[in-house]
């Protein structure tokens, strides 16, 4: 089997490696490439990879290369995990919306327009070329926004899955406490990437016995401290939102934080410049325990799993995906992407097909819908350009809303994306 990833110079591969690694029985890799522009550090990581692969026995051959075409020739799978103008435009992504009194943050809000204009005609641009150069390959997509991003590529007709670690790392987190084995743990996880609830935690499979009361009843202080929420959210709702509900949920608080404190982006940028260090170590060969400090927590596992039940008959059959929503939830349009649980292996070509998912309550249903219609316009700003696409995405936005914020927050965002939006 060749695996491809583009953006193998990421920081980040060697958590992933480390996975393929551990997990070679789940997922056979014969080759596995290494692509990325950035060469000084794609030998670095490649190099790594080797000394990963080496240490723990791995048969398999790692290459590198900055040549996407050929990289990615006869790939049966192609990762994609990049980020248009790396940690710097994610600072900016991070602070200009403050300046609207607006949350700054790398996928959610303004900032998370931001990052989908940048970001889908590149992604789309190398899905074109892995059609290509390897029609059969399936392409598994972890770049942000997922959501935006899946649905670009779905629109486009490519072979595209999109994948996300907030539901392995609640998968794990619920396994351990309540001493299962994070393969008994199965999510009722509903919504859209980067704006899910838990809705229910079933023990052995999705028809098991519902352990969320228990969950919530022995370890919602726990679960609450996690999600830096009051434990009042988890009391009051009897599910549990994604960390990334608190933008929405406490909104005012966390702009009120981020004013008085670093940026995550200035956080990363930090520990990117140690991790490089210690990446070029020739005894170092296992992923460095600083790397848990970034937010990828599990998403090697989840990557494994997915690609293994997508390309043969391993992994788990049913997994958390992002996909078209095809009625599943029956108030959002068919081809709205939305992160739900799947059946991904056995589907061959089709690929995930979504579980059945019982009525949605409006509380939830009402955040989802609306942020659908801000993704349905934020892609077509992404696809066709132009300030007005832009404004009406923010419009659209439940977290702006208002139509001098919207226009402040187009100001701002062309103003300092203009480097990589050729057409602002
Ligand atoms: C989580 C999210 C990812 C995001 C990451 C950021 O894993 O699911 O989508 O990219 O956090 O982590 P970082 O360490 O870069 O802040
Ligand atoms: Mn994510």
């Amino acid at each position: 089997m060749k695996l491809a990833v583009v953006g193998g110079g990421s920081t980040y591969t060697p958590e992933l490696i480390d996975g393929f690694a551990r997990l070679r029985d789940t997922l056979p890799i014969g080759e596995l490439v290494l692509i990325d522009p950035a060469t000084d550090r794609l030998e670095l990581i490649g190099a790594l990879a080797r000394r990963i692969f080496a240490r723990q026995g791995h048969p398999g051959v790692v290459t590198t290369t900055g040549d996407l075409d050929a990289g990615v020739a006869g790939a049966d799978a192609v990762l994609i995990q990049l980020r248009i103008g790396g940690q710097a435009a994610r600072l900016q992504d991070e602070t200009w919306p403050l300046e609207c009194g607006c949350v700054g943050q790398e996928t959610t809000g303004a900032g998370g327009l931001a990052k989908a204009l940048r970001t889908v005609p590149v992604v789309l641009d190398i899905a074109e070329r892995v059609r290509r150069a390897s029609p059969q390959a399936w392409i598994i997509d972890f770049t942000n926004p997922v959501g935006i991003v899946t649905r670009a590529l779905l629109q486009a007709g490519h072979k595209a899955v999109g994948l996300c670690n907030v539901a392995i790392g609640f998968q794990r987190k619920f396994a351990a406490l309540l001493d299962l084995a994070p393969a008994d743990i199965h999510l009722d996880h509903v919504g859209l990437n980067h704006l899910t609830w838990e809705l229910g935690v079933r023990r052995g499979g999705p028809d098991g016995e519902d352990l969320l009361p228990r969950l919530l009843a022995e370890h919602a202080d726990a679960i609450a401290g996690d999600l830096h929420l009051p434990r009042a959210v988890l009391d009051r709702l009897g599910v549990v939102p994604s960390y990334y509900l608190r933008y929405f949920y406490a909104h005012d608080e966390v702009v009120r934080e981020l004013g008085t404190r670093p940026s995550r982006a200035a956080e990363v940028a930090a520990m990117e410049k140690e991790l490089l260090g210690l990446y070029g170590d020739p005894a170092l060969a296992e992923k460095p325990a600083l790397l848990a400090k970034r937010g990828g927590a599990f998403y090697s596992e989840a990557a494994v799993d997915l690609a293994a039940a997508l390309l043969g008959d391993g992994g788990s059959p049913v997994q958390v995906v992002n996909t078209y929503n095809n009625g599943t939830l029956p108030f959002l349009p068919d081809d709205a992407v939305v992160e739900v649980q799947a059946q991904v292996r056995g589907t061959g070509a089709a690929g995930p097909v979504p579980l059945a998912v019982p009525r949605l309550d409006p509380l939830y249903a009402g955040l989802v819908s609306h942020v659908t219609a801000y993704e349905d316009l934020a892609l077509d700003a992404a696809l066709r350009g132009g300030r007005d696409r832009v404004f009406k995405a923010l419009l659209a936005h439940p977290l702006v809303g208002q139509f001098d914020l919207a226009e402040g927050l187009t100001d701002r965002l062309l103003a300092h994306n203009k480097e990589h939006l050729p057409w602002a």
